[in-house]
């Protein structure tokens, strides 16, 4: 059977498409910086129909991804190993980040060119492309919203964007381009290389850990999430498509969150007694870092619509799935 390569597949993300395509019954190829998927991912995993193959290499070093191409047959890539720095990073790894979020995916590209068995590419960009604009514009479209990314992430995705679209058109590779929206859900760890947690992972460990979650006080910014296995499914769209409608497409919920976070905590609170949640007093520093402080526009989802997905988790349901997976 041919397979599914995932790279960076045992983090957040990776987890999860590689989750829901063992589900499906693929053989997915895991290929990353990890020697084995985290607990409990092997033995929920190995329930599943599909087969898993993980390799640890690093997607700077083309020789290993060349002998990952040669050793399995493989007929889609989601290329998704990245560092997802913050500040502090930047200033220090500036190269290293360019490194693994612009030439690592190159690289996975050249050896997926030189494979000749691979049929479909999706692009890892993120929401991040649209930087500065973000706040300007309160729908981000795909064709018409100007990127302007700020942190060197943002500048690394939309580099990913366009030149992995510009080489997969000139190496005769068939590539899509998902602009991932934030998310959270089950399987989100620290990796060590991603600066901005979401904020539902803390409140997943406050709940976990019978605290009260002091959030930030009201009115919290607009903010877009979409559900990690909303995005999961919404990624093997992409990956499926025979003859995809668009080539740059937003993966996202496409409405704000801010007004819903209170029953978002309200269903972790049902699930988990010990917990409950407050709004931080004058003064008071909040228990849970938010990921933003500015409202944000929305992500226009009619293209990813063209593609046959929608989210089927809206915020309080996507809060109670979470919650029963942390539970479980
Ligand atoms: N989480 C989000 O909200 C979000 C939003 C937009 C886009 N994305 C994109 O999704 C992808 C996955 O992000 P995530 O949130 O799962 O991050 P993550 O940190 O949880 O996972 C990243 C994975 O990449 C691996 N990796 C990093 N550098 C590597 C290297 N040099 N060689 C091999 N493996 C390496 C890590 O070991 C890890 O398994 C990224 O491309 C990211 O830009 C994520």
């Amino acid at each position: 059977m041919d397979a599914i390569l995932v790279t960076g597949g045992a983090g957040f993300v990776g987890l999860n498409v590689t989750e829901a395509l063992l589900a499906r019954g693929e053989h997915v190829v895991v290929f990353g910086q990890e020697a084995a998927l985290p607990d409990p991912a092997p033995a929920l995993f190995a329930r599943l129909p599909g087969r898993l193959t993980v390799i640890q290499g690093d997607v700077t070093d083309a020789a290993t991804l060349r002998e990952v191409f040669r050793a399995q047959r493989i007929r889609g890539v989601l290329p998704f190993a990245a560092i997802t720095a913050g500040p502090e990073r930047e200033a220090r790894d500036a190269q290293r980040i360019l490194d693994v979020n612009l030439k690592g995916v190159l690289a996975t590209l050249e050896a997926a060119r030189d494979a000749g068995t691979v049929r479909r590419v999706v692009l890892p960009s993120s929401a991040a492309v649209y930087g500065e604009s973000a706040y300007a514009h309160p729908v981000l479209d795909e064709a018409t919203t100007p990127p302007v990314p700020m942190s060197l992430y943002g500048v690394t995705k939309y580099a990913v964007e366009r030149a992995g679209l510009r080489l997969a058109g000139l190496w005769g590779l068939d590539a899509v381009a998902a602009r991932i929206g934030a998310t959270f859900g089950p399987w989100e760890r620290d990796t060590g290389l991603r600066d901005t947690l979401s904020l539902f992972l803390g409140i997943a460990e406050a709940a976990r850990r019978g605290e009260t979650a002091v959030i930030p006080p009201a009115p919290l910014p607009s903010y877009d999430w979409v559900y990690v296995r909303d995005l999961a499914a919404g990624l093997l769209a992409l990956l499926d498509a025979e003859a995809p409608p668009h080539r740059v497409v937003n993966l996202a919920s496409g409405m704000d969150w801010a007004p819903h976070y209170g029953a978002c905590l309200d269903a972790f609170a049902a699930a988990f007694p010990g917990f409950a949640w407050r709004h931080a007093g004058a003064g008071e520093t909040p228990t849970i870092r938010w990921n933003e402080s500015r409202s944000r526009g929305v992500m226009a989802v009619a293209r990813a619509a063209d593609f046959g997905w929608r989210p089927r988790f809206g915020p309080v349901e996507a809060a109670a799935d979470h919650a029963a997976w942390l539970k479980a």
